[in-house]
Formats: C-alpha cells, sequence, structure tokens
C-alpha cells in the first residue's frame, strides 16, 4: 500500500524529474521544494498547538545544503550548527536562532560562537569544555548564553556515551556556574538518538531532566530559559534494514527481494501529532510543573523527519549486464546509507507499481551494491532511476571518492527548476594540492 503511494507521488512529479535530467544530467539530487515547505510547516504547528514558546531549529548536518537551510529558516527555524562552517552558514543566512552543538568544539570554534553571543547559544558537552568556554568569556569579556547536555543513559541504543555530561555531574556543573558573571547554565539538552519509531524515550529523557531541575536551588531553576530534547523524529517512506537482511541483501539472496513489501509496510512510524503531544505533554508534566521553573522554552530539533523526504537521486542505467547486473552513474558514495535501508528504486522512464529484480550498483561495482529490487518495467540502458527519500544525511555524508559530486536542483513550489549547487569541478577536487 505505502509502495503504492510512494510510487504515485513520483509519477504525479514524473515529468519534472525527467525535465531535470535532461536540463541538468544525471546523478542529480533534485530537492522537492512543496514536501519541504509542508513538512515545516507541519511540524511546527503540530507543537506551538500544544505549546506556543516551542523552537524548532533545523540539525544542520542532516544536509548542509544553503538553499535547503534557507528555504527552511524562512518557515521560522532555526539552526543547530556543529562545526565552525556550520556556524558560518548561519550567519551568513542571517539566521538569528542558532545552536552550537557538538562534543569536539575547538578553541577556534567557541571563540567565533562568543562573539556572535547575541544569536548563538552553546550546548556544552562535558566539565573540561565548562572550564574551556568560562576562561574564554571572561579573556573576551563576552557573555554568552550556554545549555548543557546531560548524559540521561536513556538511549535508543549504546552509541550515545561519548556524549554530554553525567547526571551525578550536572549539580557540580550548576554550582560551578553559580554567579559566574559571563556564562550560566540556562539550559538542559538530550538527543536520545536517530530514527525513533515512537517518542516513548523523550517521554522518559524529560522525566530525568526534571529530577536534575528539582535538585538546584529556586534562582538556578528560574533561569532556565529552555529545554532541548534534540533529534531523532522517525519518518516513514524507507526502512532501515536489520543486519541480517543487510547481508543478505549484500550478497543477493533470493530472500532480500522480499525486502521491499514486507518491510516498507513494516515499519510504522508515529505520526509527527504522536511526538509533538507526548513531548509537550511530558514537558508540561515533568518541567513546567516544578515550582520557580519560569515557562522555559522547548526546543527541538529535527533532521530526518524534515528533510528525508523532500529529496531524491536521479541516476541513469549506464550498463546493462550478464547477471542481471545495473550499473547506475549514481549509488553509495552519494547515498552512503543504501546497502543498509530499504528504498523505493524507480524506473522513472518506464514506471509502475511492477516489482522487478536486478542486482543494481553505482559506478564502482562491487562496495557500491544500490539494491535487488526496483518498479516499473525491466530496466534498460539510458533509462533514469529515481532512488526516493534521499533527504537525509546523503550530500553531507557524500564521498568525494573517483567520479564527482553530483548538482543538487530545486523543484520550485511554482514548477521551476533550479540549480541550488553547480557539480564538482576538477578545481575544486584538486586544487587544494601542491605538485
Ligand atoms: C544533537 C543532535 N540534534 C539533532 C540531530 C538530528 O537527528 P535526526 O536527523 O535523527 O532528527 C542529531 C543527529 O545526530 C544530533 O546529534
Amino acid at each position: 500500500m505505502e509502495i503504492i503511494r510512494k510510487i504515485d507521488d513520483l509519477v504525479k512529479i514524473r515529468g519534472k524529474l525527467l525535465d531535470s535530467t535532461v536540463s541538468f544530467c544525471t546523478p542529480q539530487y533534485i530537492l522537492i521544494e512543496k514536501e519541504l515547505r509542508d513538512r515545516c510547516i507541519k511540524i511546527k504547528k503540530e507543537f506551538e498547538r500544544i505549546y506556543k514558546k516551542t523552537n524548532l531549529f533545523y540539525s544542520y548536518k542532516t544536509n548542509t545544503i544553503p538553499y535547503m537551510a534557507k528555504l527552511i529558516h524562512s518557515t521560522g527555524i532555526g539552526a543547530e550548527a556543529c562545526s565552525l562552517f556550520e556556524l558560518q552558514l548561519a550567519l551568513k543566512l542571517k539566521e538569528k536562532n542558532i545552536i552550537f552543538n557538538s562534543p569536539s568544539k575547538t578553541d577556534e570554534e567557541i571563540i567565533y560562537a562568543i562573539k556572535n553571543s547575541g544569536k548563538v547559544t552553546i550546548i556544552i558537552d562535558s566539565l573540561s569544555e565548562f572550564a574551556k568556554i568560562s576562561k574564554l568569556t571572561k579573556d573576551l569579556k563576552r557573555k554568552i548564553s550556554i545549555g548543557a547536555r546531560v548524559d540521561t543513559g536513556i538511549y535508543k541504543t549504546r552509541n550515545f556515551t561519548g556524549f554530554g555530561v553525567k547526571e551525578k555531574d550536572m549539580l557540580f556543573l550548576f554550582k560551578k556556574s553559580n554567579g559566574n558573571p559571563y556564562l550560566n547554565i540556562s539550559g538542559l539538552h538530550f538527543h536520545a538518538g536517530s530514527e525513533l519509531k515512537e517518542p516513548s524515550l523523550y517521554a522518559k529523557n524529560l522525566r530525568s531532566i526534571g529530577k536534575i531541575i528539582r535538585k538546584i536551588n529556586q534562582e538556578q531553576r528560574a533561569e532556565i530559559q529552555f529545554v532541548d530534547v534534540g533529534g531523532g523524529i522517525g519518518v516513514s517512506g524507507y526502512a532501515p534494514l536489520s543486519l541480517p537482511e543487510v547481508a543478505l541483501k549484500l550478497v543477493g539472496n533470493k530472500f532480500s527481494q522480499n525486502f521491499g513489501k514486507k518491510e516498507y509496510n513494516i515499519n510504522p512510524v508515529a505520526p509527527i501529532s504522536d511526538f509533538a503531544k507526548v513531548i509537550t505533554e511530558n514537558f508540561k508534566n515533568h518541567i513546567l510543573c516544578i515550582s520557580h521553573v519560569n515557562e522555559p522554552k522547548l526546543y527541538v530539533e529535527p533532521g530526518r523527519w524534515l528533510v528525508n523526504p523532500a529529496m531524491h537521486l536521479l541516476t541513469k542505467v549506464l550498463y546493462k549486464k550478464p547477471g542481471n547486473v545495473i550499473i547506475l552513474d549514481g549509488g553509495r558514495t552519494l547515498a552512503i546509507f543504501l546497502n543498509r535501508e530499504f528504498h523505493v528504486i524507480l524506473n522513472l522512464t518506464n514506471p509502475s507499481v511492477e516489482k522487478q529484480t536486478g542486482r543494481l550498483f553505482g559506478p564502482l561495482g562491487v562496495d557500491d551494491h544500490v539494491g535487488n529490487i526496483y518498479y516499473g518495467n525491466a530496466l534498460k540502458e539510458g533509462d533514469v532511476v529515481c532512488i526516493s527519500d534521499v533527504g537525509a544525511y546523503s550530500c553531507s555524508t557524500a564521498m568525494q571518492y573517483v567520479k564527482p559530486l553530483p548538482k543538487c536542483v530545486s523543484l520550485t513550489k511554482g514548477g521551476k527548476l533550479k540549480e541550488i549547487r553547480r557539480e564538482e569541478t576538477f578545481e575544486y577536487r584538486f586544487g587544494r594540492d601542491r605538485y
């Protein structure tokens, strides 16, 4: 059912997508502006409807394309940056609400953030970083708003143990910041993981944050201006595969040919309204109700949910080879996750809901395995292939490996096609080298 709807949606814009490949070649990423704008408006509405003082921040690392970020900001969503370049970009886009959040901030990055303290809030990640920022603010005689990332221990996977300040150290941190004229802790943050299918982890983490706030003194409680629940909201439209499924897919096992139907339909993600409801309700129940807490803002840092369905990868069949091997002109170097996720791959030249099998590879061959199934008529050399829903962690993680990084094109709300990022040139790739 879901697959049919996805194919239907792609077929509706098929003419524009094909036009784009004629005007701008393949491979290319294509941004669907209407989809992106609608999603920005929807997520804001869902949260603000229940808690007016919600602020959203687009997690830049999800895909740092300036045109895309600008469009997102135009809907009133701020920026979550995690490096100097990302900070510089947000400021260049004239964004005034920026969160700087990373476990690896350098002195240069911190000084840059402090110098832009009117627009930037730093989320500190460790006691050492706090000491460093404390010294730098004193040296620069500049005040900056900071929040602290809390290591609540409540995550989807264990990968997050390297982040944040342990709960037991939070009181020490509050004590240290007490009376500091340059920086006060004005917010608390957690990030529970990515691709969360439902919102229960937010509820548990908010309870933990509430417990910390109850332990600090009244003055410090009154100074809490925000609680930041991070990113991680899952989105449907593609399906992560389990490790055994990844292995079967890689070797082209016949079971992997069922992934399409099976995975796509059994990977339901709660609607955004459920996430908004549970997050805001738990924010109210665990934070707002605490005495002396003064209606802090609720911060949310969506990445994947905003952008994943709003971008596709358009590629072309270069060659068909014996063994039903199909070589495309774009693959995993442009969407690194294709080996461990199921995405709808559609023959855009001759689309239909008919499922086909074939060993689809990107230009690199063996390590560049894209998938074993696609939809539409059997692919022929020269056919255009759309790999759908690759808007998150694709351009930002694309590899400068062998082939040039491709163009990004935008399909505007008015139906125009606009190049928003040029293809990589020889100079861009090798211009830094001395030889
Ligand atoms: C601190 C933080 N915020 C937001 C995000 C965005 O997460 P997602 O794309 O899962 O929404 C990430 C991603 O890793 C993150 O580390």
